[in-house]
């Protein structure tokens, strides 16, 4: 490969430090900062501060102290690292769970992939370096706010556009017909709080064998999905899980578990899309008795579409004041009018 022809974001990953790289510095404590750097700046801490130009022209896995003798590792933060550390408007897709999307939705070079909601674009960046550059990945979230920050994010992890990304505002029943031609997605990728609304319009844009995949944080939530994806009837048999990450601590002979854990984040269902005019086989173990104390073809006895809102499902509400800062954080302040 002609090494001029790297793909989006690589270049910028490689080499010594130069001013606008986004650069990690661990001290002591193992507690990290993320800065970014500029001529003649400098990063203060309560304890001595550290000139920006000690780093500019170092190696990444350079070692700096500051004016008090404290010593900082500085390196490049990973994708992980990033997602970790950047502004946020809505909650994040942890890292843990976006390696599992990458690989059990199947993500390869080149697939088309639709993906809502964009939140922080935490996963976008994932589902971006899986496509590749000559994939494609349109993204559709209903807020005009959580999606400037979201493009922040990713056009500064990228280092500016991605060739393979659409970024689109509004509701993705409403936006996915007028972007995708019938059956011609490869892969949809959920992340929102009432995923089973949009069954219809992500049959319709799937090819046939094409995965649906849809993270959810509550059982209530996968529960309903599953149903609605059965009674559905253009869909596989759904299958869902979820993954624990534990750390361990590694020190001497003392291998161990690490206390603390992310207990949990979500769960994450698949699905596949049959062909038109197929019918699902019949399951053959027949559900438990009282499996479907509401109705038995799936449908709720009463109407619950109220009941599914942020904060019954437990969502932090972000205020206005922190998604005016994230958006001046990452470059995406709106315009006064
Ligand atoms: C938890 S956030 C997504 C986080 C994102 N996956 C990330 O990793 O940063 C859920 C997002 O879905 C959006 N959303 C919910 N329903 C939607 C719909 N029907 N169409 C488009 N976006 C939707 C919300 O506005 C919210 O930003």
């Amino acid at each position: 490969m002609n090494p001029d022809q790297t793909s989006t974001g690589a270049a910028q990953r490689r080499g010594l430090f130069r001013a606008g790289d986004r650069v990690q510095l661990t001290d002591p404590r193992g507690r990290l900062h993320t800065i970014t750097l500029a001529e003649g700046a400098s990063f203060h801490t309560h304890r001595g501060y550290l000139d920006h130009d000690q780093l500019l022209g170092s190696p990444e896995g350079s070692v700096v102290r500051n004016t008090a003798g404290i010593e900082y590792l500085a390196v490049r933060p990973l994708l992980a690292d990033y997602v970790l550390s950047m502004p946020r408007g809505a909650a994040v897709v942890y890292p843990k769970d976006s390696g599992q999307i990458v690989a059990m939705a199947d993500i390869y070079p080149g697939a088309r992939v639709i993906e809502a909601g964009v939140g922080s674009g935490a996963l976008t960046m994932s589902l971006l370096r899986a496509v590749g550059d000559g994939g494609s990945l349109h993204s559709i979230e209903r807020r005009e706010d959580f999606a400037a920050i979201a493009r922040g994010n990713v056009e500064g992890f990228f280092g500016g556009p991605h060739p393979a990304w659409e970024l689109s505002v509004g509701d993705l029943s409403d936006v996915l017909p007028t972007v995708a031609e019938p059956g011609t997605v490869d892969r949809v990728v959920l992340d929102m709080l009432a995923p089973w609304e949009n069954l219809d319009a992500v049959a319709e844009a799937l090819a046939p064998g094409g995965v649906f995949i849809s993270y959810v944080a509550t059982t209530t939530q996968l529960s309903r999905l599953a149903e609605d994806i059965r009674t559905d009837g253009r869909y596989t048999e759904p299958e869902a899980w979820e993954s624990m990450v534990r750390g361990w601590h590694l020190e001497g002979l003392a291998v161990r578990p690490q206390h603390r854990m992310i207990g949990h984040t979500g769960f994450l269902l698949t699905t596949r899309r049959l062909a038109d005019g197929v019918e699902a086989p019949q399951r053959r173990r027949r559900p438990a008795k009282g499996a479907y104390p509401v109705a038995p073809d799936g449908a709720p006895a009463v109407d619950d579409s109220e009941l599914w809102s942020p904060e019954a499902m437990g969502e932090r509400l972000v205020s206005d004041k922190k998604l005016r800062r994230a958006r001046r954080d990452v470059g995406q302040a709106p315009q006064e009018a």
